[in-house]
C-alpha cells in the first residue's frame, strides 16, 4: 500500500529540497532561477549539479541525475522509497502513517528479528561444548579475542538445527526460506542453508544483521557460502564490518577481499577494515565508503586476480573522489597471512610507506619494461607520461613527472614536455569524441545510399524500428494493423512495410528472396539489414513497437502542424497582400 498522496505532499512541503540537498553539498552559486553546486553523484571540478528551488526538483547536468527531495534521498543515502520517505519524515519530525501502507515493512522488520536471533543462536552453538569443532578453527586462525566483537557464531552440522530452534520461536517456513537461512528440500521439508561453517553476521550501520558469511571449517567447496540477496540484504550494497569500521579514528578504510583479512586486521588494531562479500568492488559500495571516509587503502590479496581487482577498484573509487593507496603485501598472500607472521607493527609500516595510486600505477607500468635499454626507457616514458597527463593538479603533475624522468634516466624537461604533449592530444581526442557523439545519432542513421535519404531520421528511425520487429515477431500485429504505409515518412519503408505487412497476411514468411524482387539493390541493402537486426530482446519488443508507433504518430503530428502553420502563413501573406496592392 503507498503513502496518501496527502501525506507526501505534506513531507514534501516540510523537507524543502534545498534545506535537504545543502545538508550534503553546499549550493554555492546561483544562476536564473538555479543553484548550483558539485554534484555527489560523480566526480567534478566545476559545479554542475543544479536545485530549483521553485519546482522542488534537482538535475545533474553532467551525469543526467535528477528528480524531486525524495529521489535526492533515495539515492545518497542508498534508500528504498519507503525508507527515504521514513528518513524525511524522521527529519521533519512527522509521524509516519502506520496502518499497513507499507507490506514489505513488517516482513523485513520480521526477517531483521530472525537474523538477530539466529545469529544469537550462532554464537551460542560457537561457545558450548559442542561447538569444539569451530572452537578449535578460531584458535587455529588466531582470532579467538574477535569472535565476540564480530559476534561470529557456528552453524552446526546437520540439516535442520537453526530451522528446529527458529519455528520453536515462532517463525514460519516461509520466513525461514526468505531469509535465506533454510531452503526447501525435494520432499518438500525445509533444511538449513549453513552447515558445519563458522559463521561471520554482516551487519549494516545501523547495526541490523542483514545477512552471514559462512567458511567451511576443513577444505572444501564452496570455501565460502553467501547468504543470498533477500529483502534486507543486497551484498551489491553492503559491506562486511563498516558497522565497526565507520566509528574508526583513524581516517580511512581499509579495503581487503576476505572475511579472515577484516577480522584479522580488527584484531591488529586496524579498525577500520571492510570487504566486499563475495563480489568484486561495486559504485554502490565505493559510495557508501565515500560517505564515511574521503581516503582508502586497498588491501586486497597479493596474487594476479587480487591486482587485477584492485585496479578496477581504484577506477571506481575515483569517481567517488575517494582518495586512494594501494598495499603491496610482500612475502605473504594477504594482509591476514602478513599479520600472522610479522605482526601488525609491519602492517603499519606497509600502510605508511604506501604510495598513493599515480605511485603505485607508476610502479607497475616501470615493471613491464625493461629500463636498461633505451627503448624500455622509451616505451615507459610514453605510458608514463599517459598516467600523469591524467592527473588533474599541475603541481601533482609537476611531482609525478619528475619522479618518473628520474627513473627512466631522462630530464624532468624532456619528460614534462611529453607530458605536456599528451595532454594536448587528450584533450583534442576529446573534444573530436564528444563532437562525434554530439552529430552521431541522426548522421549515421542515413542510409549509405544517397536516394534513400529520410526527410524526417526522428521518424524514419521508428519506422525501421517496426519493420524489424515485424519481421521478427510477426505475431505482434495478429489482426490489428495500427499503422499504414502513409503514416511512413519515408516512401522506401512504407513501401517495404506494406510488402512485409502483405505477405504476413498471406500467411508466408518475410525472407529477403522474397521480397528482394520488388525493391532496388540499395533498397535491398536497407532492407537486409533490417532483417538481421536483433537488437530488442522478445521480452522487450511489444513496448518497443508501442514506443515506435507513438514516436511515428508524434513526428507526424508535428509535420502536420508544421505544414498547417506553413499554409497559414501563406493565406495570410495572400489576404494581407504583401507587396503588389500595397493595401
Ligand atoms: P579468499 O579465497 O581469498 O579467502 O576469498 P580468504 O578470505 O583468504 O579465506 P581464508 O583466509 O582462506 O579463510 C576472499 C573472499 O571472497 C569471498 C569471501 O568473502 C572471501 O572472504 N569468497 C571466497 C566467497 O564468497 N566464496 C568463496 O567460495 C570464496
Ligand atoms: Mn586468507
Amino acid at each position: 500500500m503507498p503513502f496518501s498522496e496527502e501525506f507526501l505532499e505534506e513531507l514534501a512541503r516540510r523537507n524543502d529540497i534545498v534545506d535537504v540537498v545543502s545538508s550534503y553539498v553546499p549550493l554555492t552559486k546561483r544562476t536564473g532561477a538555479n543553484l548550483f553546486g558539485l554534484c555527489p553523484f560523480h566526480g567534478e571540478k566545476t559545479p554542475s549539479f543544479s536545485v530549483n528551488p521553485e519546482r522542488q526538483i534537482y538535475h545533474c547536468f553532467g551525469c543526467g541525475k535528477g528528480g524531486g527531495v525524495v529521489n535526492f534521498v533515495m539515492e545518497i543515502e542508498n534508500l528504498s522509497f519507503p525508507d527515504a520517505v521514513r528518513f524525511l519524515a524522521q527529519r521533519a519530525g512527522m509521524e509516519v502513517p502506520d496502518d499497513g501502507f507499507d507490506p514489505d515493512r513488517g516482513k523485513r522488520s520480521r526477517l531483521l528479528e530472525l537474523n538477530r536471533d539466529a545469529a544469537r543462536y550462532f554464537h551460542e552453538r560457537l561457545l558450548e561444548p559442542s561447538g569444539a569443532p569451530a572452537q578449535a578453527y578460531v584458535e587455529k586462525r588466531g582470532i579467538v579475542p574477535m569472535v565476540k566483537r564480530f559476534g561470529l557464531g557456528y552453524a552446526p552440522e546437520g540439516w535442520q538445527n537453526l530451522t528446529d530452534a527458529m519455528m520453536d520461536r515462532g517463525y514460519s517456513r516461509q520466513e525461514l526460506v526468505d531469509a535465506g537461512l533454510a531452503r526447501v528440500g525435494k520432499s518438500g521439508g525445509l533444511y538449513d542453508y549453513f552447515r558445519d561453517r563458522l559463521m561471520f553476521p554482516v551487519i549494516d550501520v545501523r547495526g541490523a544483521v542483514i545477512g552471514f558469511s559462512g567458511r567451511i571449517l576443513s577444505d572444501g567447496e564452496p570455501k565460502y557460502l553467501n547468504s543470498p540477496d533477500t529483502r534486507v540484504y543486497s551484498k551489491s550494497r553492503s559491506l562486511f564490518a563498516l558497522n565497526l569500521a565507520k566509528k574508526s579514528k583513524s581516517g580511512y578504510i581499509l579495503l581487503a577481499e576476505g572475511n579472515i583479512d577484516v577480522v584479522s586486521l580488527h584484531q591488529a588494531g586496524f579498525d577500520s577494515a571492510v570487504a566486499s562479500l563475495g563480489t568484486a568492488l561495486t559504485e554502490d559500495q565505493a559510495r557508501l565508503i565515500s560517505r564515511y571516509t574521503t581516503q582508502v587503502v586497498i588491501a586486497y590479496d597479493a596474487d594476479a586476480a587480487g591486482q587485477k581487482a584492485a585496479q578496477r577498484a581504484i577506477g571506481i573509487l575515483q569517481k567517488h573522489d575517494l582518495k586512494i593507496k594501494v598495499l603491496q603485501i610482500p612475502g605473504a598472500k594477504d594482509p591476514d597471512e602478513f599479520i600472522q607472521s610479522r605482526g601488525p607493527g609491519a602492517f603499519r609500516e606497509l600502510i605508511e610507506r604506501s604510495g598513493n595510486q599515480i605511485e603505485y600505477r607508476l610502479e607497475q607500468t616501470a615493471a613491464q619494461f625493461d629500463l636498461k635499454t633505451d627503448e624500455g626507457r622509451l616505451g615507459y616514458l610514453k605510458a608514463a607520461a599517459r598516467l600523469i597527463a591524467a592527473l588533474p593538479g599541475s603541481v601533482e603533475r609537476e611531482i609525478y613527472g619528475m619522479r618518473a624522468a628520474e627513473k627512466a634516466s631522462v630530464s624532468a624537461d624532456a619528460f614534462l614536455t611529453e607530458v605536456a604533449r599528451t595532454r594536448r592530444q587528450n584533450v583534442a581526442a576529446a573534444r573530436k569524441k564528444q563532437d562525434r557523439e554530439d552529430s552521431a545519432p541522426l548522421r549515421s542513421a542515413q542510409p549509405k545510399s544517397r536516394q534513400l535519404r529520410f526527410s524526417n531520421v526522428r521518424s524514419a528511425v521508428a519506422e525501421e524500428g517496426v519493420i524489424a520487429l515485424l519481421c521478427r515477431f510477426p505475431e505482434m500485429f495478429a489482426g490489428d494493423e495500427p499503422l499504414t504505409a502513409e503514416d511512413f515518412t519515408s516512401p522506401v519503408l512504407g513501401r517495404m512495410y506494406a510488402s512485409v505487412l502483405e505477405r504476413l497476411r498471406q500467411g508466408r514468411s518475410v525472407s529477403l528472396t522474397a521480397l528482394g524482387e520488388q525493391f532496388s539493390p540499395d533498397e535491398t541493402t536497407l532492407l537486409a539489414q533490417l532483417l538481421q537486426r536483433d537488437d530488442i530482446p522478445a521480452s522487450a519488443a511489444r513496448q518497443a513497437m508501442d514506443d515506435y508507433i507513438k514516436k511515428i504518430r508524434a513526428e507526424k503530428e508535428k509535420t502536420a502542424l508544421d505544414e498547417d502553420i506553413r499554409a497559414y502563413a501563406e493565406k495570410l501573406k495572400k489576404t494581407k497582400g504583401y507587396g503588389k496592392d500595397g493595401s
